[in-house]
C-alpha cells in the first residue's frame, strides 16, 4: 500500500519548506502504481458533507460513470498514524466485509486519492457505502416526520433482525444510537457505523473475556458496562435496541447522563436499583463497590413509558429490552417472536410516509435533540397529561422525556 512504501522511505517527515525536487524513481513507481483492488476515489464526485463522527468525515457522492447512483464515502482517519493504514479501520472494513445482510448497511468498496508530491505521497483512504437518505436521529428530531404504531413496528423489526444477523456471526456492533441507523427512502432500515465492532466467542468454563468496556456512546450504554464488565456479550446491543425503541416515542434520548455515574442513575431510577434480587451476580462487577449505586429505588420502565408509547404489547417489549441484568434481558430472536410484532397493527412499509419527505435527513444537518425545545414542542402536540407537566419540571430527577 502506498503508505508503507512511502514510510520506509521517508518522504513523510519532509516539511513544506522540503525544496521541489524531481521525482525519484521510487516516488514516479509509487504514483504510477496501478492498485488493482483499490480504485482512485476521482470516480466519485462528492455531493455534500452528511457526518462529522470521531473518526472523520462522511460525504454524499455521486458515482461520474452512472451519474444517479450515489454513495457516502466516510473518510480513514490518517493524521496520528505512524504505523500505516489505522488498524481500527481495518477492523470496520473486514467486519463490513463478512457481514451482508438486508438490515446491515453495504460497503462497496476502498477508495483511495492517488498518491503525488502535493500530498506527500500519502493516499486519502475512503470506505464507499450504499446511500441511504436518512438516519433515524435525524428523522426523530423532525417533528414534521410521524411515525405511526405500524411503521415504528417496521422500524423496531428491521433494527432486531440486523442484530439477530449480526449476533449470529458472532458480531458485536458496540454502538447502537439513533445515528447509527440508516433508512433509505424506500424505509429499509441499516444498521451502520462497524468502528467499534468485534467479534466475540461465548466462554463457556473457559477463561473469561476480557474486552473493552470504553464502548458505546454514554446515553445507549447498558449497565453492566458502566459497571466495569469485561466479559460482555450481544445484550449490550439489546439495551441500545431498547434505547432506541423507546426514542421512536419520545423522539429524543432517553437517559442523557453527564457522566458514567449520573447515567447509572438514571438508569436506576427507571430500571430500580441494582440488587442482588435482580441480578444476582452484580456485586461481583469491578465497579459495583466503587460507583455511588442508590438501593431503594422501585423499576418504573412501563409506569413512565407507558404516557408515551401507548400500546400494551410496546411497553412489555421495552420492559424486557430494558432489563438491568444482561442475562434477563431479551435477545434478538425472542424479540422478533413478540406479539408486539404480530397484533394489529402489523408493521406497515415505511416508503409511503417517507415519500412525503424529499430532503435528506441526518443527525449532522438536525438540530441537537439533547432536550428543550424539540421536546418542548413535541409535549404540546402529545396533549401532556397532568404526570408529564410534573416530570419535566422535575427534569433532572426524572429524565425520561
Ligand atoms: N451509507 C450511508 N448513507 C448515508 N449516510 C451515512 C452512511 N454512512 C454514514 N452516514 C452518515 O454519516 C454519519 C457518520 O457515519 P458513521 O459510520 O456513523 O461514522 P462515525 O464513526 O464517524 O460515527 C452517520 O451518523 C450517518 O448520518
Ligand atoms: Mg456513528
Amino acid at each position: 500500500m502506498a503508505s508503507s512504501s512511502r514510510d520506509s522511505h521517508g518522504t513523510q517527515s519532509g516539511s513544506i519548506t522540503q525544496p521541489m525536487q524531481s521525482l525519484t524513481a521510487k516516488q514516479k513507481y509509487i504514483e504510477d502504481y496501478d492498485f488493482p483492488y483499490c480504485d482512485e476515489s476521482g470516480k466519485y464526485e462528492k455531493v455534500s458533507k452528511i457526518g462529522q463522527g470521531t473518526f472523520g468525515e462522511v460525504f454524499k457522492a455521486r458515482e461520474k460513470k452512472s451519474n444517479n447512483k450515489f454513495v457516502a464515502m466516510k473518510k480513514v482517519l490518517m493524521d496520528n498514524e505512524k504505523e500505516g493504514f489505522p488498524i481500527t479501520a481495518l477492523r470496520e472494513i473486514r467486519i463490513l466485509q463478512l457481514l451482508k445482510h438486508e438490515n446491515v448497511v453495504n460497503l462497496i468498496e476502498i477508495c483511495r486519492t492517488k498518491a503525488t508530491q502535493n500530498n506527500r505521497y500519502r493516499s486519502t483512504f475512503y470506505l464507499v457505502f450504499d446511500f441511504c437518505d436518512h438516519d433515524l436521529a435525524g428523522l426523530l428530531s423532525n417533528m414534521n416526520v410521524k411515525f405511526s404504531l405500524g411503521e415504528i413496528k417496521k422500524v423496531m423489526q428491521q433494527l432486531l433482525n440486523g442484530l439477530y444477523y449480526i449476533h449470529s456471526n458472532k458480531i458485536l456492533h458496540r454502538d447502537m444510537k439513533a445515528a447509527n441507523v440508516l433508512i433509505t427512502k424506500n424505509g429499509v432500515l441499516k444498521l451502520a457505523d462497524f468502528g467499534l465492532a468485534r467479534a466475540f466467542s461465548i466462554t463457556k468454563g473457559k477463561q473469561a473475556n476480557r474486552y473493552t468496556n470504553r464502548v458505546v456512546t454514554l446515553w445507549y450504554r447498558p449497565p453492566e458496562l458502566l459497571l466495569g464488565d469485561r466479559n460482555y456479550g450481544p445484550a449490550v446491543d439489546m439495551w441500545g435496541a431498547g434505547c432506541i425503541m423507546a426514542e421512536m416515542w419520545t423522539r429524543s434520548p432517553i437517559m442523557q447522563g453527564n457522566s458514567e455515574q449520573q447515567q447509572l442513575i438514571f438508569i436506576s431510577q427507571l430500571c430500580g436499583s441494582f440488587t442482588t434480587e435482580v441480578w444476582p451476580d452484580v456485586e461481583n462487577l469491578d465497579l459495583y463497590s466503587k460507583m455511588e449505586l442508590p438501593m431503594n429505588y422501585t423499576r418504573k420502565v412501563k409506569e413512565r413509558l407507558r404516557h408515551y408509547v401507548k400500546d400494551t404489547q410496546g411497553c412489555d417489549l421495552l420492559d424486557k429490552l430494558l432489563q438491568l441484568d444482561p442475562k434477563s434481558r431479551i435477545d434478538a430472536d425472542t424479540a422478533l417472536n413478540h406479539d408486539f410484532f404480530w397484533s394489529d397493527p402489523m408493521p406497515t412499509d415505511l416508503s409511503k410516509m417517507l415519500s412525503q419527505h424529499t430532503t435528506s435527513m441526518f443527525e449532522y444537518l438536525a438540530p441537537s435533540r439533547r432536550s428543550g425545545q424539540m421536546m418542548r414542542q413535541h409535549q404540546q402536540q402529545i396533549a401532556v397529561n397532568q404526570v408529564q407537566t410534573k416530570q419535566q419540571e422535575n427534569s433532572y430527577q426524572d429524565r425520561v422525556y
